[in-house]
Formats: structure tokens, C-alpha cells, sequence
């Protein structure tokens, strides 16, 4: 069938995770119960953060995950609807309820999409520009998801977080933009980074196990691109940051949008956007609530 315009063009199979938040002037004992002054719920899981960035910037992006059948994985599915994800290939799962506490990580439905899930949507995947993934579902399905889109030359783009030292290497093989932070760049290649050399080194490093390009994110101080072209850095606006988290979320959703909406501009302009697009989401509290819309950027950034 031809692509038409309900077509996602961004596919993101990965989380959607809960958290539950309580602020607390000091952790708990063991055993002990204790008043918290403050308490949040928050839509996170890094799959579902990036699939919002992109369609915040108007991507149509669909998402590829698994929710547990309680109120949580319900009011998710809302969450995502007001964002205009299309969930149509979103399944809800009896075995295993979600959710998220402080920092502790209950992945249940999250671990329960399967590679049988995954191949089910090969026509999505297929007809899309870029496939997003990153460390929160099985190795297994993301390594699916990644294979099957490159067999239908999608682009592939995986961020490899949270960082995981016995990362199947395939993951790396079959990844055209591998995307990781600091900390995730370390775990991963054994180089502490602390200096611009130390970063390309890294890169370097990732690039020899087997991924066409690496981005290595730097904070406030943006970030690295590498390939066999060589080292390009981007630098990040100098800003008084309110919240970080998720910045490197908004940041992979972003060059997601680029990748499929704006592909004739060169990659060190995509992610020069990109970086505007996560420092802008530094500036308010949050995750996806601080991730911003198209009329909330300047229109240099869409043209
Ligand atoms: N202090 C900051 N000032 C400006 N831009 C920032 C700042 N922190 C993050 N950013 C932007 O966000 C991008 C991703 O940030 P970072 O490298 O911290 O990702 P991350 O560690 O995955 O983030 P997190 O785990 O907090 O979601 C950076 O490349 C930059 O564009
Ligand atoms: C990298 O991301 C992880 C989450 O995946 C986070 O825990 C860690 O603090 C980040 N590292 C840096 C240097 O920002």
C-alpha cells in the first residue's frame, strides 16, 4: 500500500513509564515510614519521552510499547492520545502492571512486548523514516525493531540509555546514529570522558564496534557528532537550566523529527536544532511537560 498522510514517519518502539514521585527531606530507613511534603505523578519511560518530543514539533509518530491493564497503563494511553501519538500499536498486558517510584524502576509491561510483537508491525516500521529505540524493553525487541527496519532501509536511531555494560553488540551493528550520554559513553567503551579528546575517543571506539555515526551528549555543553568523516561539535546555548531531565529525550525526539521531516538539511544543522530543541526543554520543570511546541521556537528552526 502507498504511505499516505496518517502514515507515521517516526516509529518509536519503546517504555512508557510512570513515575511516581514523593519529596522527602531524607530517604527512608529500612522499615521506617516517613512524611514526604510534596508528592508528583509524571509521565516518563524514554521511549514514550522521545515519541512526545517528536510530535510536539509536529512529527506524526507512532508508538510501538506495552502497558499494563490497570489505571496506569489507562491514563498513559490518554497521555499519549493528548500528545497525538498514535497508539494504535500500543498493547495493554493482563501479566504485569507499570509504574515508577523515586528510583526505583518497575518495568512490568514494559518488559512483556515481545520480538513476535514487534515483527506484527513490520508494515508501520516499513513505511516510516526513522525507527527510535532505546534501553528500557527487551534487548531482544529492540534488536528485532532494529534489524526490520534496516531490512526496509528505515533509518535506524538508537539511543543506547540507561547504560548497559553487556549491550548486545548486534544492537551497536545495527544502529545508523547511536546516541548515548556521557556516563552511558563510559560504560560502554571503558574511556573516561572528561576532555573533547576523550569524547572523539569514545566515539571512536563505538564506531569500530560497528554503528555508522555516534552522537556522544555533553550537557550544557552539546554534543558530539562522529562518523568516518570525522568529529563535528555542537555547542549548546549557555542558559540557567530549571530541570534537566529528560533534556537528552527531547534531544533524541527532536533529531527524530529532523531525520523525517527536514532530511534534506545537513546532519550538523539537524543537530544544531536538535540541541535548541532540548536546551528550550532545560528551561521549564518537567519531562514531556517542559518538551516544547512548534509555536513556542522560533520559526528558523522549521524552515
Ligand atoms: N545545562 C544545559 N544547558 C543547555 N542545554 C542543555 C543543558 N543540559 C542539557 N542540554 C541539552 O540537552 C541535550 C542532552 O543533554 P544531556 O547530555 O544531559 O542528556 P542526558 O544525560 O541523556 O539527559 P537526562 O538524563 O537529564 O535526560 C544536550 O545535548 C543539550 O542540547
Ligand atoms: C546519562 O543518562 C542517564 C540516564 O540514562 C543518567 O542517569 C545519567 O546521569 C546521565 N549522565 C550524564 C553525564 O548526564
Amino acid at each position: 500500500m502507498m504511505a499516505d498522510k496518517t502514515t507515521p514517519k517516526v516509529v518509536v518502539v519503546g517504555s512508557c513509564m510512570t513515575d511516581l514521585i514523593s519529596y522527602t527531606p531524607r530517604l527512608p530507613q529500612p522499615g521506617e515510614t516517613l512524611h514526604g511534603h510534596k508528592f508528583s505523578v509524571g509521565f516518563g519511560g524514554k521511549g514514550a519521552n522521545q515519541c512526545v518530543a517528536a510530535t510536539r514539533l509536529g512529527a506524526n509518530a507512532a508508538m510501538v510499547a506495552m502497558v499494563g491493564d490497570d489505571l496506569f497503563g489507562q491514563n498513559y494511553l490518554e497521555n499519549l492520545k493528548s500528545n497525538n501519538v498514535d497508539i494504535s500499536f500500543v498493547g495493554v498486558s493482563k501479566e504485569a502492571a507499570t509504574g515508577e517510584n523515586c528510583i526505583i524502576i518497575v518495568a512490568g509491561a514494559n518488559l512483556k512486548l515481545t520480538s513476535f510483537d514487534v515483527e506484527r508491525v513490520e508494515d508501520v516500521i516499513k513505511d516510516a523514516s526513522v525507527l527510535v529505540c532505546q534501553g528500557e524493553i527487551t534487548p531482544a525487541a529492540t534488536l528485532t525493531a532494529l534489524k526490520l527496519a534496516r531490512s526496509h532501509k528505515v533509518k535506524t536511531l538508537m539511543n543506547a540509555a540507561p547504560a548497559d555494560p553487556f549491550l548486545d553488540a548486534a544492537i551497536i551493528e545495527h544502529s545508523d546514529i547511536f546516541c548515548v550520554n556521557e556516563s552511558e559513553a563510559e560504560v560502554l567503551t571503558k574511556v573516561k570522558v572528561k576532555t573533547k579528546k576523550d569524547v572523539e575517543q569514545a566515539a571512536e571506539s563505538l564506531l569500530q564496534q560497528g554503528c555508522k555515526s555516534v552522537i556522544i551528549t555533553l550537557g550544557g555543553d552539546g554534543a558530539v557528532y562522529s562518523s568516518a568523516e570525522g568529529h563535528t561539535h555542537i555547542a549548546a546555548e549557555k542558559v540557567a537550566p530549571v530541570d534537566t531531565t529528560g533534556a537528552g529525550d527531547a534531544f533524541v525526539g527532536a533529531l527524530a523529527y529532523y531525520l523525517a521531516y527536514h532530511s534534506h538539511l545537513v546532519m550538523g544543522e539537524m543537530l544544531q536544532r536538535s540541541c535548541q530543541v532540548a536546551t528550550a526543554s532545560v528551561l521549564t520543570p518537567g519531562t514531556q511537560t517542559s518538551y516544547p511546541t512548534r509555536d513556542q521556537l522560533p520559526s528558523h528552526l522549521f524552515s
